[in-house]
């Protein structure tokens, strides 16, 4: 399997998977495979490439706003040309996506979002990332598309790590209390993505942690279970405008996936697991 993004926070986690079940792997990093040279692409996906699991994008929420060129290439027109080699060679392309595909304003009935539920983005990167969903829909590559949420691992930059220092340095936290979605473990992320391959999934499926919170609510978690001396508050988005707009409701169904391969983890159970391991910082 092919691993463009490897160096990221998921494709790390995929790649140690991998090694780990002692999986044919090849790490691809940026100066392998870049999602801006078609060239490198070409190179890098061979005739007799079966399975590419693409952990490569633009993930900075905030910068797509303004960086417009950088998170399209790396988000859906990289995406793009990333699905046509791979029909071209005749490899499945397996590719992330997320939550933030959905504006937030919920379901009729308030249930979490399902696959097929109408996408209407409300910022640029999750315009760019259901862009990079289409162009791959379009290109005619056998695709498996996971859509996931408020990852989290060990290493790289994330809400957990980012917690866990500002909690052992200032006596309070405030933290926002009305979006809601569903925390998710790269590591768990990267089991469920193997257990769907080989389960034959196909299309677009969603691949988070079970059960749902506000970042308020994972921040106290993080602190109580670390034992930290922080007091977390909460607070609204309004009280802390960003760049990017967030939905404030991101809770995706994952039926489908549970259904291919069972109970996903309880994101308290994942983060426990993670916060035994959490890297210096
Ligand atoms: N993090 C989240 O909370 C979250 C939530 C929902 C969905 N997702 C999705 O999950 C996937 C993995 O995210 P992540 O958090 O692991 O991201 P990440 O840690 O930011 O890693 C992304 C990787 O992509 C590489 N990359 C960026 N632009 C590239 C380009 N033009 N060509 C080749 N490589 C490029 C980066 O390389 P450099 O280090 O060289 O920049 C980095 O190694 C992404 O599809 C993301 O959209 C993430």
């Amino acid at each position: 399997m092919l691993v463009p993004g490897a160096r990221g926070m998921l494709g790390r986690a995929v790649v140690s998977l991998l090694r780990g079940r002692a999986v044919e792997c090849t790490p691809l990093d940026r100066s392998t495979l870049d999602l801006a040279d078609e060239a490198s692409i070409e190179r890098a996906i061979a005739p007799g490439a079966r399975i590419v699991i693409n952990c490569a994008a633009y993930t900075d929420v905030d910068g797509a706003e303004t960086n417009t060129d950088a998170a399209r290439i790396g988000n859906a027109t990289g995406v793009g040309a990333l699905a046509q080699r791979c029909r071209d060679v005749g490899a499945m392309l397996v590719h992330f996506s997320t939550d933030y595909v959905f504006d937030g304003a919920g379901t009729p009935d308030g249930s979490p979002y399902p696959a097929d539920h109408p996408k209407n983005p409300i910022n640029a990167y999750g315009r760019t990332k259901s862009e990079g969903e289409d162009l791959i829909l379009a290109s005619g590559a056998a695709h498996l598309i996971l859509r996931t949420s408020w990852l989290y691992a060990p290493w790289g930059r994330n809400f957990v790590r980012t917690i866990a220092r500002a909690g052992a340095e200032k006596p309070v936290l405030r933290v926002v209390n009305d979006q809601r979605g569903r925390p998710t473990s790269a590591e768990h992320l990267a089991r469920t993505t193997l257990a769907m391959i080989e389960a034959g999934a196909r299309g677009v499926h969603h691949a988070t942690d079970a059960g749902e919170c506000t970042w308020y609510e994972f921040a106290s978690e993080i602190v109580r279970a670390l034992g930290l001396p922080a007091r977390v508050e909460p607070c609204t988005s309004a009280e802390f405008p960003r760049p990017a707009a967030r939905p404030a409701y991101s809770v995706l169904d994952i039926s489908t996936t549970e259904a291919l391969i069972g109970p996903l983890t309880p994101w308290q159970d994942a983060l426990a697991d993670t916060l035994n391991r959490l890297e210096p910082q």
